[in-house]
């Protein structure tokens, strides 16, 4: 059995729809806080456990009889190391045989904030002895989607990255590479970076919303304080603005650009482009 945790969120839906396409013989297992939120998935023959990182307990019963887990990173920034913890303790305790891990991009040495609870979940798994394999996710393209209907209204793209390149891919992309190890043999002690093909800046991200918009809106580039209060403004949270504009200055140097081709290799296919996710956000 391969088993999902945070099946309810956007990534994990994505990966076991992949799996129920891969039309594997092997039994697919849902985690989930809420399992009202997967029922459809519970329809296609998925087995839908309750599983929160939270409650250890029921940890210990939603990973009975699995081989596979992928664990993909908590929502929950600060209390994540913990919460993995918990995680990998069950897996292990249940006989679990394989865990794949959703780490950051260019974990050994990335100076983001967001890197210090995946290096920390990374060394657990280490030391847990269980075997694992790191899927390494750069940053999704969709992070930046949301934010163009302000771009377009304020004429402008604002942040604090500068030059540097972020090696974007979808959701889907990323949803479809992790499928494919689940589904692999020989996964133990491999890490895989995954991300886009090829490295975007800013700049370009602007000039593909210029191109829909039929007006210039420039990457205008600001310092990580001014770039963090803007995002308050636009109503994220003080400290998740604060981990965002930081993430941005560390893409500045390169954290979030890779030239792996792990991702493509995996799913067999280029990964989505830039062009292709802004248009789909800008259409109508
Ligand atoms: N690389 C990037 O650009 C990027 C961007 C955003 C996030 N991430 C990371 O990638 C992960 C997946 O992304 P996503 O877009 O799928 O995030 P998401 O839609 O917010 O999903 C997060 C999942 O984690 C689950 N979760 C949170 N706390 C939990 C707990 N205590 N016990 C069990 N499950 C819990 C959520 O369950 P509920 O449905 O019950 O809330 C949800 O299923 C995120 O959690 C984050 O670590 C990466």
């Amino acid at each position: 059995m391969i088993a999902v945790t945070g099946a309810s969120g956007q990534l994990g839906r994505l990966v076991v729809e992949a799996l129920l396409k891969s039309k594997t013989e092997t039994r697919i297992a849902a985690l989930v806080r809420d399992p009202s939120k997967v029922a459809d998935f519970g329809e296609k023959g998925v087995d839908v456990r309750k599983a929160d990182y939270d409650a250890p307990e029921t940890l210990a019963a939603a990973l009975e009889g699995v081989e596979r887990l992928l664990l993909i990173s908590s929502s929950e920034v600060g209390q994540r190391t913990r919460q993995h913890k918990a995680a990998i303790d069950a897996a292990k305790a249940a006989g679990v045989k394989l865990i794949a891990y959703t780490s950051i991009l260019n974990a050994d040495d990335s100076p983001l904030a967001l890197a210090d609870e995946h290096r920390e979940t990374e060394a657990y798994l280490e030391e847990s002895g269980v075997p694992y394999v790191l899927l390494r996710h750069g940053w999704y393209t969709e992070n930046y989607m949301g934010a163009i209907p302000a771009a377009v209204e304020n004429g402008a793209v604002y942040g604090c990255a500068g030059d540097g390149r972020f090696s974007f891919a979808t959701r889907k992309d990323y949803a479809e590479a992790d499928a494919a190890v689940l589904l692999k043999e020989g996964q133990a002690g491999k890490v895989y970076e995954l991300a886009g093909a090829r490295g975007y800046t800013l700049s370009e991200l602007a000039a593909e919303i210029s191109a829909h918009a039929n007006k210039t809106i420039p990457y205008v580039n600001i310092p990580e304080a001014a770039y963090s209060d803007a995002l308050v403004k636009a109503g994220i949270p003080e400290p998740f603005a604060a981990i965002l504009a930081n993430s941005e200055t560390g893409a500045s140097g390169g954290a979030l650009f890779t030239k792996s081709h792990d991702l493509s290799d995996l799913i067999g296919r280029s990964s989505t482009t830039l062009a292709e996710s802004v248009a789909v956000a800008m259409q109508d």
